[in-house]
């Protein structure tokens, strides 16, 4: 398959840079019996956080992957019953949605009522854990009060999007949000300066490699992203000592 700075489990979309692909992702339920479809990637390790937390069926998926129409339908009815200014706030506009990449899912705590646009998920009890845990399994919440300026999206402490390691934990140590991220990725080029990165069980470097055409592949264990703006990450895997 090519190269395509449009691909990949960095890609930002927002509404400076709407999603390019039309290609629809490998899909599977986000979690065990869910209807929500996540890209198959980040539904196993979903899967594998709510396992591990013993909260299959307490924490649900309320909306995973969604097509072009979806979005614009729920932007649609959302204009029609909140408001331009509430929709504004809490959905993008069609084709601007990372929810069409597949990598991003809402979750709730299981209720009677679940609200669509904004369904609670706490900060405490099992929801608390999942945060707690979620970096370490490759995702972000992706809307955090204080970056509202930076994402052009309210505070969605529902919303998480899957980046995989060790993006997740870079974000959250440095208290990046992806947009910002992505800036700072771009002071690290490969292969002359890269960003160290350190879990427990890997150890990683990451770096950018601009531009559109075929990117020159590091020879190393590596993973390569486009940022859906005008290069590719590249994540270099290196045995722990
Ligand atoms: N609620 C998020 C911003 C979306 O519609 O993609
Ligand atoms: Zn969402």
């Amino acid at each position: 398959m090519a190269f395509s700075i449009h691909r990949g489990l960095l890609v930002l979309v927002n509404a400076a840079h709407p999603l390019e692909s039309a290609e629809k992702p490998v899909l599977a339920p986000a979690l065990p019996g869910s209807e929500a479809l996540l890209d198959a990637r980040a539904a196993a390790m979903l899967t594998g956080l709510v396992s591990r937390l013993g909260a299959v069926g307490e924490i649900v998926a309320v909306s995973g992957w969604r097509s072009m129409d979806e979005q614009r339908r729920i932007w649609d009815s959302s204009m029609l019953e909140n408001g331009a200014d509430f929709t504004r706030r809490y959905v993008a506009r069609p084709g601007c949605s990372e929810h069409q990449t597949g990598l991003a899912v809402d979750l709730a705590l299981r209720a009677e009522h679940i609200d669509f646009i904004r369904p609670e998920f706490p900060h405490e009890g099992v929801c608390g854990r999942f945060r707690a845990l979620a970096a370490d399994y490759g995702f972000i919440e992706r809307y955090q009060a204080g970056k509202e300026g930076v994402t052009g999206i309210a505070a969605e402490p529902w919303h998480f999007r899957y980046v995989g390691r060790p993006h997740a934990r870079l974000m959250l140590e440095r208290g990046l949000c992806l947009e910002e991220y992505h800036e700072l990725l771009r002071t690290f080029h490969y292969p002359g300066r890269l960003l160290e990165a350190r879990g427990e069980a890997y150890e990683a470097e990451v770096g950018f490699l601009r531009g559109t055409e075929r990117p020159e592949l590091p020879d190393a264990p590596c993973q390569l992203s486009g940022n859906n703006v005008d290069g590719y990450v590249c994540t270099l895997w290196r045995r722990p000592a």
